[in-house]
C-alpha cells in the first residue's frame, strides 16, 4: 500500500514533462503577478513548484525565487526550464510542505498555485507557509475550487484521472480557510482554464482501464454539469473549464509591533496596496464568512462604500 506522499511522487514522476505541454497551465499567470504585485526586492517562495512555470515567471519580478517540490522528476523540470530560459535568480528544493524546511518569517512573498487539492492538511501547509513569510509579506494560493454541490462528484471523478487527488475546496471552505488563517488585506479573485480531454487524458496517468471510464463520464456531463466544469462537444473535441479561485493576503505585525514599525516595514505594508487602486479593507481573522450576521453585512456595507468612496476599483479585483 503506497503512501500518500509515494503517490504523489509516482504520479508527478510521470506527469514532470506531460504537465508543461498542457496548454492552459500557462494561463493566467499575468493574473497571478498582478494578485501578487511582486517587488523587485523580493524573496519568493513557490510551494511545490512543479516544473516552475509560476517561479520561472515571477523570477523576472523578484530579488531571488525558491522552488520546492517533493516530487525530484518536477524538479529536474523546473531547473532545465531555468536553463532554458536562462534565469540566474531561482535555486530549488526537493522536499515536502508540513513542515517547509525554511525559517520563520524567510521569505517576502509565498505562493502556491494548483497544489491544494493534492494536500491531506490544507490549513497545516497554510500554517506553514505563513510562518516562514515575515510580517507584512504576502501570502498567495491558487488552486481549483468548486460550488458546494459540486464537490463529491468533482472529486470523485479527478480521483479517477489523478490517484494522488484529495479533496478540491469547496468555494465556501476556500474562503473559510483563508478567513480563519489570521491574514490582513485579503483579497480574492477567480478564472477558469479551458482543457481538452483528449489533451488532459494523454497528461495524466490513470490505473489501468480508467482512461476509457473517465472519457465515457465526462462525456456523459455533457448539458448535466454533475462535475461543475461545464463540459461540452466545441469543434469535434469535448472541452471543460476547471475554476480556479486566488486569494491573497498579508502577514499581520504583530501587535506589539505595530506601533512601532520602521520605515522599511512601513514601505512593505504600503506594497500591499494596490498601485493606483485605493486602499483595501482589512478583513478580519475571525469572520466567518457563512454567517450573515448584521454586523457582517454591515461590515461589508460600509466597507464598500469606503472603498466606493475612492472610485478606484478595478473590475479585475473582486474584492470581499
Ligand atoms: C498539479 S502540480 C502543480 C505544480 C505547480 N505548482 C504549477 O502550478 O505549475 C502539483 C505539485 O505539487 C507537488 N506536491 C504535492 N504534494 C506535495 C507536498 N506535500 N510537498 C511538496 N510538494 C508537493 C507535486 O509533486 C506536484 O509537482
Amino acid at each position: 500500500m503506497f503512501s500518500h506522499k509515494q503517490t504523489i511522487i509516482e504520479q508527478f514522476t510521470r506527469q514532470a514533462i506531460p504537465f508543461t505541454q498542457i496548454n492552459g497551465h500557462y494561463d493566467a499567470i499575468d493574473l497571478l503577478i498582478q494578485m501578487a504585485a511582486p517587488a523587485a526586492t523580493d524573496e519568493m517562495l513557490d510551494v511545490a513548484c512543479g516544473p516552475g512555470i509560476v517561479a520561472c515567471s515571477f523570477a523576472r519580478h523578484c530579488a531571488h525565487v525558491t522552488g520546492l517540490d517533493v516530487t525530484p522528476a518536477m524538479i529536474a523540470q523546473a531547473q532545465k526550464n531555468q536553463t532554458d530560459q536562462e534565469i540566474a535568480n531561482i535555486t530549488w528544493q526537493i522536499g515536502t510542505c508540513l513542515p517547509l524546511p525554511f525559517a520563520n518569517d524567510a521569505f517576502s512573498l509565498v505562493l502556491t498555485r494548483y497544489s491544494f487539492h493534492h494536500f491531506l492538511n490544507p490549513a497545516e501547509v497554510l500554517a506553514e507557509m505563513i510562518r516562514v513569510c515575515r510580517p507584512g509579506g504576502k501570502i498567495l494560493i491558487a488552486d481549483i475550487a468548486l460550488p458546494p454541490e459540486k464537490s463529491q462528484a468533482f472529486d470523485a471523478m479527478e480521483v479517477i484521472r489523478d490517484p494522488s487527488h484529495v479533496h478540491a475546496l469547496t468555494t465556501v471552505e476556500f474562503a473559510r480557510l483563508i478567513s480563519e488563517a489570521g491574514l490582513e488585506y485579503c483579497h480574492r479573485t477567480h478564472y477558469a482554464v479551458d482543457i481538452e480531454l483528449e489533451a488532459q487524458i494523454k497528461a495524466s496517468f490513470p490505473l489501468p482501464g480508467n482512461a476509457e471510464r473517465l472519457r465515457a463520464m465526462i462525456t456523459a456531463d455533457i448539458g448535466i454539469d454533475r462535475f461543475g466544469l461545464g463540459v461540452e462537444r466545441r469543434n469535434g473535441q469535448i472541452r471543460y473549464t476547471v475554476p480556479i479561485e486566488v486569494y491573497t493576503g498579508t502577514k499581520q505585525f504583530a501587535e506589539k509591533n505595530k506601533r512601532n514599525l520602521n520605515k522599511d516595514d512601513k514601505q512593505m505594508l504600503g506594497r500591499t496596496e494596490l498601485p493606483g487602486k485605493g486602499p483595501l479593507f482589512p478583513w478580519p481573522s475571525n469572520l466567518d464568512l457563512l454567517n450573515h450576521s448584521d454586523w457582517a453585512k454591515n461590515y461589508f456595507a460600509f466597507a464598500l462604500l469606503i472603498q466606493s468612496h475612492f472610485a478606484r476599483q478595478s473590475t479585475l479585483w473582486d474584492r470581499i
